[in-house]
Protein backbone atom coordinates (compact mmCIF):
# COMPACT_ATOMS: atom_id res chain seq x y z
CA UNK A 1 0.00 0.00 0.00
CA UNK A 2 1.57 3.32 -1.25
CA UNK A 3 1.75 5.64 2.09
CA UNK A 4 0.53 9.58 0.47
CA UNK A 5 3.13 11.89 0.11
CA UNK A 6 2.24 15.78 0.28
CA UNK A 7 4.96 18.26 -0.63
CA UNK A 8 4.63 21.82 -0.11
CA UNK A 9 6.28 23.77 -3.11
CA UNK A 10 7.69 27.24 -1.53
CA UNK A 11 8.96 28.40 -5.09
CA UNK A 12 10.77 32.03 -4.63
CA UNK A 13 8.14 33.04 -1.46
CA UNK A 14 8.75 33.46 1.84
CA UNK A 15 11.47 35.55 3.97
CA UNK A 16 13.34 34.12 7.44
CA UNK A 17 11.07 34.95 9.45
CA UNK A 18 7.93 33.85 6.90
CA UNK A 19 9.73 30.81 6.92
CA UNK A 20 10.64 30.28 10.48
CA UNK A 21 6.29 31.23 11.23
CA UNK A 22 5.09 28.34 8.61
CA UNK A 23 7.63 25.77 9.80
CA UNK A 24 6.77 26.59 13.39
CA UNK A 25 2.88 26.26 12.93
CA UNK A 26 3.30 22.81 10.65
CA UNK A 27 5.35 21.27 13.51
CA UNK A 28 2.73 22.52 15.67
CA UNK A 29 -0.37 20.89 14.07
CA UNK A 30 1.24 18.27 12.78
CA UNK A 31 -0.18 15.18 15.18
CA UNK A 32 1.66 11.75 14.98
CA UNK A 33 -1.36 10.05 14.00
CA UNK A 34 -1.56 11.74 10.68
CA UNK A 35 2.03 11.69 10.12
CA UNK A 36 1.68 8.21 10.57
CA UNK A 37 -0.61 8.48 7.11
CA UNK A 38 1.12 11.01 5.24
CA UNK A 39 4.31 11.83 4.19
CA UNK A 40 5.06 15.52 5.13
CA UNK A 41 7.70 17.36 3.46
CA UNK A 42 8.23 21.70 2.51
CA UNK A 43 10.66 22.88 0.12
CA UNK A 44 11.88 26.01 0.76
CA UNK A 45 14.32 28.05 -1.13
CA UNK A 46 18.02 27.24 -1.27
CA UNK A 47 18.61 29.63 1.89
CA UNK A 48 15.87 28.94 3.77
CA UNK A 49 16.82 25.28 3.96
CA UNK A 50 18.94 25.33 7.32
CA UNK A 51 16.98 26.80 8.91
CA UNK A 52 14.07 25.09 7.85
CA UNK A 53 15.65 22.01 8.66
CA UNK A 54 16.34 23.16 12.42
CA UNK A 55 13.13 23.72 12.74
CA UNK A 56 11.74 20.84 11.44
CA UNK A 57 14.34 18.70 13.44
CA UNK A 58 12.02 16.32 15.74
CA UNK A 59 9.15 16.24 13.87
CA UNK A 60 7.65 14.24 10.73
CA UNK A 61 8.53 17.42 8.48
CA UNK A 62 11.25 16.22 6.06
CA UNK A 63 13.08 19.33 3.70
CA UNK A 64 13.32 19.43 0.49
CA UNK A 65 14.83 22.07 -1.89
CA UNK A 66 13.22 23.13 -5.53
CA UNK A 67 16.31 22.20 -7.88
CA UNK A 68 19.83 20.93 -8.00
CA UNK A 69 22.69 21.12 -9.76
CA UNK A 70 24.24 17.52 -11.17
CA UNK A 71 28.25 18.70 -10.89
CA UNK A 72 30.09 17.65 -7.47
CA UNK A 73 32.16 21.07 -7.19
CA UNK A 74 34.38 23.10 -9.09
CA UNK A 75 33.52 26.61 -11.31
CA UNK A 76 29.54 26.34 -11.38
CA UNK A 77 28.69 29.86 -10.52
CA UNK A 78 25.36 29.88 -8.73
CA UNK A 79 24.59 26.67 -8.77
CA UNK A 80 24.27 24.24 -5.69
CA UNK A 81 25.38 20.72 -5.40
CA UNK A 82 23.64 17.29 -4.13
CA UNK A 83 26.18 17.13 -1.16
CA UNK A 84 25.64 20.60 -0.02
CA UNK A 85 21.95 20.10 0.27
CA UNK A 86 22.72 16.49 1.82
CA UNK A 87 25.28 18.53 3.97
CA UNK A 88 22.60 20.92 5.65
CA UNK A 89 20.16 18.07 5.97
CA UNK A 90 17.72 17.81 2.58
CA UNK A 91 15.99 14.78 2.41
CA UNK A 92 14.09 15.53 -1.07
CA UNK A 93 14.41 17.89 -4.72
CA UNK A 94 11.88 19.05 -6.75
CA UNK A 95 13.17 18.29 -10.23
CA UNK A 96 11.89 19.18 -13.82
CA UNK A 97 9.34 21.96 -12.09
CA UNK A 98 7.12 23.23 -14.82
CA UNK A 99 8.96 26.80 -14.02
CA UNK A 100 12.21 25.13 -14.25
CA UNK A 101 11.39 23.99 -17.68
CA UNK A 102 9.41 26.37 -19.21
CA UNK A 103 10.77 29.98 -17.61
CA UNK A 104 14.14 28.84 -16.98
CA UNK A 105 14.26 26.50 -20.19
CA UNK A 106 15.57 23.77 -18.52
CA UNK A 107 15.49 20.33 -21.14
CA UNK A 108 14.34 16.80 -20.42
CA UNK A 109 18.55 15.72 -20.90
CA UNK A 110 19.31 18.15 -17.86
CA UNK A 111 16.66 16.87 -15.85
CA UNK A 112 17.83 13.51 -16.05
CA UNK A 113 21.21 14.37 -15.39
CA UNK A 114 20.49 15.96 -12.27
CA UNK A 115 17.96 13.66 -11.20
CA UNK A 116 20.83 10.52 -11.63
CA UNK A 117 23.30 12.77 -9.48
CA UNK A 118 20.84 13.11 -7.17
CA UNK A 119 19.98 9.61 -6.41
CA UNK A 120 23.77 8.77 -6.75
CA UNK A 121 24.49 11.34 -3.81
CA UNK A 122 21.06 10.11 -1.67
CA UNK A 123 18.54 12.55 -1.98
CA UNK A 124 15.07 11.16 -2.75
CA UNK A 125 13.89 13.05 -6.08
CA UNK A 126 10.40 14.73 -6.59
CA UNK A 127 10.32 14.66 -10.79
CA UNK A 128 7.78 16.54 -12.29
CA UNK A 129 6.39 15.99 -15.18
CA UNK A 130 2.66 17.34 -17.28
CA UNK A 131 1.60 19.03 -20.09
CA UNK A 132 0.94 22.81 -21.39
CA UNK A 133 -2.77 23.67 -22.01
CA UNK A 134 -1.83 24.16 -25.92
CA UNK A 135 -0.32 20.29 -25.53
CA UNK A 136 -3.67 19.12 -24.11
CA UNK A 137 -5.60 21.11 -26.85
CA UNK A 138 -3.40 19.58 -29.20
CA UNK A 139 -3.99 15.46 -28.07
CA UNK A 140 -0.62 15.61 -26.72
CA UNK A 141 -1.00 14.97 -22.67
CA UNK A 142 -0.15 11.26 -22.84
CA UNK A 143 2.63 12.01 -25.51
CA UNK A 144 4.59 14.21 -23.23
CA UNK A 145 3.99 12.50 -19.88
CA UNK A 146 5.52 9.54 -21.98
CA UNK A 147 8.52 11.68 -22.78
CA UNK A 148 8.78 13.35 -19.93
CA UNK A 149 9.00 9.84 -17.98
CA UNK A 150 11.15 8.02 -20.69
CA UNK A 151 14.31 10.82 -20.38
CA UNK A 152 13.33 11.85 -17.02
CA UNK A 153 13.80 8.50 -15.72
CA UNK A 154 16.63 7.24 -18.39
CA UNK A 155 19.52 4.98 -16.66
CA UNK A 156 17.70 4.92 -13.18
CA UNK A 157 17.69 1.50 -12.15
CA UNK A 158 14.61 -0.38 -10.30
CA UNK A 159 16.11 -0.40 -6.91
CA UNK A 160 16.56 3.72 -7.26
CA UNK A 161 13.17 4.22 -8.08
CA UNK A 162 12.41 3.40 -4.37
CA UNK A 163 13.58 6.88 -4.04
CA UNK A 164 11.75 8.51 -6.69
CA UNK A 165 8.23 10.17 -6.62
CA UNK A 166 6.63 11.51 -10.16
CA UNK A 167 4.89 14.82 -9.51
CA UNK A 168 1.86 14.77 -12.54
CA UNK A 169 1.31 18.81 -12.81
CA UNK A 170 -0.61 20.12 -15.73
CA UNK A 171 1.16 23.19 -16.57
CA UNK A 172 -1.93 24.83 -17.14
CA UNK A 173 -3.14 24.13 -13.51
CA UNK A 174 -0.34 25.74 -11.71
CA UNK A 175 -1.48 28.68 -9.79
CA UNK A 176 -4.15 29.37 -11.93
CA UNK A 177 -6.76 28.36 -9.27
CA UNK A 178 -7.84 25.48 -12.41
CA UNK A 179 -7.41 22.18 -10.96
CA UNK A 180 -7.60 18.75 -13.44
CA UNK A 181 -10.99 17.19 -12.77
CA UNK A 182 -10.67 14.22 -10.99
CA UNK A 183 -11.40 12.05 -14.18
CA UNK A 184 -8.43 14.11 -16.14
CA UNK A 185 -5.74 13.36 -12.68
CA UNK A 186 -7.10 9.67 -12.89
CA UNK A 187 -6.51 9.36 -16.80
CA UNK A 188 -3.00 10.81 -16.54
CA UNK A 189 -1.93 9.11 -13.55
CA UNK A 190 -3.31 5.90 -14.58
CA UNK A 191 -1.21 6.45 -17.74
CA UNK A 192 1.99 7.92 -16.50
CA UNK A 193 2.00 4.38 -14.03
CA UNK A 194 1.37 2.29 -17.11
CA UNK A 195 4.69 3.62 -18.65
CA UNK A 196 6.50 3.41 -15.75
CA UNK A 197 5.16 -0.47 -15.52
CA UNK A 198 6.67 -0.08 -18.96
CA UNK A 199 9.98 1.27 -18.14
CA UNK A 200 10.57 -0.76 -15.01
CA UNK A 201 8.12 -3.47 -13.89
CA UNK A 202 4.53 -3.71 -12.60
CA UNK A 203 5.61 -4.00 -9.21
CA UNK A 204 8.03 -0.97 -9.12
CA UNK A 205 4.85 0.86 -10.54
CA UNK A 206 2.28 -0.27 -7.83
CA UNK A 207 4.97 1.06 -5.55
CA UNK A 208 5.99 4.33 -6.87
CA UNK A 209 4.30 7.56 -5.21
CA UNK A 210 2.35 9.44 -8.27
CA UNK A 211 1.30 13.05 -6.63
CA UNK A 212 -0.98 15.47 -8.21
CA UNK A 213 -0.30 19.16 -8.42
CA UNK A 214 -2.18 22.11 -10.08
CA UNK A 215 -3.78 24.30 -7.71
CA UNK A 216 -4.33 22.22 -4.92
CA UNK A 217 -6.50 23.07 -1.55
CA UNK A 218 -8.42 21.82 1.13
CA UNK A 219 -11.47 22.20 -0.59
CA UNK A 220 -10.83 19.95 -3.38
CA UNK A 221 -7.53 17.66 -1.54
CA UNK A 222 -10.34 14.88 -0.36
CA UNK A 223 -11.76 14.41 -3.71
CA UNK A 224 -8.32 13.89 -5.64
CA UNK A 225 -6.13 12.26 -2.95
CA UNK A 226 -8.78 9.30 -2.57
CA UNK A 227 -8.72 8.93 -6.59
CA UNK A 228 -6.83 5.08 -6.81
CA UNK A 229 -3.98 6.20 -9.03
CA UNK A 230 -3.22 10.20 -7.01
CA UNK A 231 -1.02 8.93 -4.26
CA UNK A 232 -0.78 12.80 -2.94
CA UNK A 233 -0.11 16.56 -3.64
CA UNK A 234 2.59 18.43 -4.45
CA UNK A 235 1.51 21.77 -3.17
CA UNK A 236 2.36 25.54 -4.24
CA UNK A 237 0.25 28.48 -2.78
CA UNK A 238 -1.97 26.59 -0.84
CA UNK A 239 1.36 25.64 1.38
CA UNK A 240 2.22 28.82 2.26
CA UNK A 241 -0.21 29.13 4.91
CA UNK A 242 -0.01 26.44 7.91
CA UNK A 243 -3.85 26.54 7.98
CA UNK A 244 -4.40 25.61 4.17
CA UNK A 245 -1.54 23.51 4.25
CA UNK A 246 -3.07 21.07 7.15
CA UNK A 247 -6.17 21.22 5.69
CA UNK A 248 -4.38 19.51 2.62
CA UNK A 249 -2.59 17.02 4.45
CA UNK A 250 -5.40 16.30 7.06
CA UNK A 251 -7.47 15.63 3.75
CA UNK A 252 -5.13 13.10 2.92
CA UNK A 253 -4.88 11.66 6.09
CA UNK A 254 -9.08 10.82 6.35
CA UNK A 255 -9.06 9.17 3.28
CA UNK A 256 -7.06 6.64 4.72
CA UNK A 257 -10.35 5.10 6.14
CA UNK A 258 -9.00 3.88 9.73
CA UNK A 259 -11.47 5.91 11.24
CA UNK A 260 -9.15 7.57 13.59
CA UNK A 261 -9.60 11.17 11.97
P1 LIG B 1 0.04 25.53 -7.13
O1 LIG B 1 1.52 25.09 -7.54
O2 LIG B 1 -0.44 24.61 -6.05
O3 LIG B 1 0.20 26.96 -6.65
O4 LIG B 1 -0.79 25.44 -8.36
C1 LIG B 1 1.87 23.73 -7.63
C2 LIG B 1 3.31 23.59 -8.07
O5 LIG B 1 3.75 24.36 -8.93
O6 LIG B 1 4.05 22.71 -7.60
Amino acid sequence: MRKLFIAGNWKMNLDAAAAKELTTGLKDNLCDCTAAKVDVAVCPAYVYVPQVVEIAQGSPIAVGAQDVYFEGNGAFTGEVSVAMLKDVGCKYTILGHSERRHVIGETDELTNQKLLAALAGGLDVILCIGELLEERQANQTEAVIERHLRKGLAGVTKEQMAKVTIAYEPVWAIGTGQTATPEQAQEAHAFARSIIADMFDNNVAQETRIQYGGSVKPSNAAELLSLPDVDGALVGGASLKVQDFMGIINAGASTCGCGCQ
